[in-house]
């Protein structure tokens, strides 16, 4: 039997392939991911007690028909997923995400085989008061972000059209450490301007807004509780270790670094308020989320010590 993880090489992907349960250890996984991120040192001293095999293909050229005999689940987390960047490439983004999402999620209703979407809580935007999963008007603020509803909605009517078995994980934004992890998220950006000893670059309205955060551990541990749950059923999920404002993020890192400054600078996706997003629906399920936030980012940062600031001579980079 096997498990395929589409997108197996990035920030999530890298990470999930290592946090293997002993209970799906004997699984076979099959990796696929186009490497358009140059992620190679994903694959890098993988556990050897796994049975992997690495595709090195794009999501639209995989034979499905074929590949999906004797799966367990698909775990969809190839994207395009630099929401800010998004403004500027929206056919791309609209193509992987949505219609990448529409193949794969199409050749599981056919065969049969559950799947699972990695979607983001960036689907509510701007909302006045908390929110869960029952929360009907979504404002999503970027093509990213609605490229990433249009592909729920489209996973609900494959489950009428065709039967498809499916459960949508709302993430928030992820923290903690992977080998194959990014940078363009809010707290890994901003541990990464603190170590090179440059401001925190803070959206203007953003300051002492919510925003739901989600621990990288948190966010593996939930896909395979999925898994042996067999939690198929049709639902979405918000997944969110803690809610934090940008505020909070800054005194965390400024805890554990010296000088730190921030900057405040304009973005074309600012949402113009808070949203502070709830997930009892999940943890009503038993799942409990373990993260910290102040953990994450303390050890985001320790990651970076060895190329922190100890030049010889005051260099600003711009
Ligand atoms: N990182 C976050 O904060 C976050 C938050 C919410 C939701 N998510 C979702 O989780 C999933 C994984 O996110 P991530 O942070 O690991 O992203 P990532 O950008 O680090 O990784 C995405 C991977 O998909 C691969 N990929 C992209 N297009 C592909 C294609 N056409 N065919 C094959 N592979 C392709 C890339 O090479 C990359 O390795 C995404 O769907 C993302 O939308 C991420």
């Amino acid at each position: 039997m096997k498990i395929i993880i589409t997108g197996a090489l990035g920030h999530i992907g890298s990470r999930l392939i290592r946090d293997i349960p002993q209970f799906l250890c004997r699984y076979q996984f099959v990796l696929i991911d186009s490497l358009i991120t140059e992620r190679y040192s994903s694959l890098f001293q993988l556990p050897e007690d796994i049975n992997y095999t690495f595709l090195h293909s794009d999501i639209f050229e995989i034979d499905y028909s074929d590949i999906l005999k004797d799966t367990v689940a698909v775990i969809h987390l190839a994207a395009i997923t630099d929401a800010e960047r998004s403004v500027d490439r929206e056919k791309e983004v609209n193509r992987i995400n949505f219609n990448g999402t529409e193949i794969i999620a199409r050749a599981c209703a056919k065969n049969s085989v559950p799947f699972i979407m990695i979607s983001t809580t960036s689907v509510y935007g701007s909302q006045k008061d908390k929110v869960d999963e029952t929360c009907e008007k979504l404002y999503p603020q970027s093509p990213y972000a609605s490229s990433k509803l249009n592909a729920e909605l489209l996973l609900k009517q494959l489950s009428v059209e065709m039967g498809l078995k499916f459960v949508i994980l709302r993430f928030g934004t992820i923290f903690g450490k992977s080998i194959g992890m990014r940078f363009h998220t809010a707290v890994n950006k901003f541990c990464w301007q603190a170590t090179l000893k440059q401001p925190i670059s803070v959206w203007e309205t953003a300051y002492d807004q919510y925003r739901p955060y989600l621990d990288i551990s948190d966010a593996t541990t939930l896909i395979y509780y999925i898994i042996g749950k067999k939690l198929f059923n049709n639902e979405t999920y918000n997944a969110v270790t803690t809610n934090a404002t940008v505020r909070d993020i800054v005194n965390i890192v400024s805890n554990e670094m010296s000088d730190v400054k921030i900057e405040f600078v304009k973005s074309k996706i600012m949402n113009q308020l808070s949203y502070h997003v709830v997930a009892e629906k999940i943890q009503a399920l038993g799942f409990k989320f373990e993260g910290d936030l102040a953990i994450g980012i303390k050890e985001t940062l320790q990651q970076l010590q060895g190329i922190s600031g100890k030049l010889p001579i005051n260099i600003i980079v711009k």
